[in-house]
């Protein structure tokens, strides 16, 4: 029996969610399956998605859609409530059900590759849906973190306030970037952080991965930082997706 997925967002076609699942499902003979890209042009227009694929089972959620999904769904699990952002939706006898899944895989991917010491500490830059997703996750790591934002109140500091204060760099061994800055076809720009700061003792880690290098952890890696693109976050909340779209 067919049985679609796919990807929903304002624009997908540099995501590598398709040829991840494309390549899944030939390696597991399911030659029924098929996932695809869908770019909605505004939220509501997921009603008309829906009722012209019948045969949709699930869908990922990307840019600007995972906040303002929620309103369209039938149920959302505790995560997703907690932080506020859904980037899975299952369907099932017409009902949809929003779930989190980047939180737990940034976790996974971070736990494994950040040697959290006593006295660790974060910097998030960023205050969108999938920073709100590494604050759950650095939580449950017992790491603390602040979060810098564009805008005064929104974040713990803005970029201007970091500038201002050299130590929370220094003071903060990892660094994640979770803005859309450096993010294909816009590579040439970077969120503004004082790189000369960053030391061989850092961890940086970009959430974006396409390019698999941004300019972001070029910058970090010259200063001899240990540095981490956000392939196998996602790779691993694909699976957690196929996993509940399975369950
Ligand atoms: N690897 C993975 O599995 C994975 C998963 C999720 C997301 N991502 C990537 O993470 C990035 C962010 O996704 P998102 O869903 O969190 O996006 P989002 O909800 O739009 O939030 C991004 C945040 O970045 C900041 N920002 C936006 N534009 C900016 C600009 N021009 N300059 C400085 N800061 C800016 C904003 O925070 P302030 O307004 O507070 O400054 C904004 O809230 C994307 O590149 C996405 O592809 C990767």
């Amino acid at each position: 029996m067919e049985k679609k997925f796919g990807l929903i967002g304002l624009t997908v076609s540099h995501s590598f969610s398709k040829s991840f699942f494309d390549e899944k499902f030939f390696r597991e003979g399911l030659r029924d399956y098929h996932y695809d890209l869908y770019e909605l042009k505004e939220i509501k227009d997921l009603k008309k998605l829906l009722g012209d694929n019948p045969e949709l089972c699930g869908l990922n959620v990307t840019i600007p859609y995972k906040e303002q999904v929620i309103q369209l769904l039938n149920d959302v699990d505790a995560t997703a409530k907690k932080i506020g952002a859904v980037n899975v939706i299952k369907i099932k006898d017409g009902k949809l059900r929003g779930v989190n899944t980047d939180s737990d895989a940034f976790l996974e991917s971070v736990e494994k590759w950040f040697p959290n010491e006593p006295g660790s500490k974060a910097l998030i830059l960023g205050t969108g849906g999938s920073s709100k997703a590494v604050q759950e996750a650095l939580k449950k790591l017992n790491i603390p973190f602040q979060t810098v934002s564009r805008s005064k109140g929104t974040g713990d500091i803005t970029y201007d306030e970091l500038s201002k204060n050299g130590n929370i760099i220094s003071e903060s061994k990892l660094i994640i970037n979770t803005t859309p800055l450096g993010m294909s076809p816009n590579t040439n720009t970077m969120a503004p952080i004082d790189f000369d700061k960053i030391t061989p003792q850092h961890y940086v880690y970009d959430l974006i991965y396409n390019p698999a290098r941004t300019q972001f952890l070029q910058k970090a890696e010259m200063r001899n930082a240990t540095i981490k693109n956000g392939l196998e976050m996602l790779h691993i909340q694909a699976e957690k997706s196929w996993a509940i779209w399975n369950n």
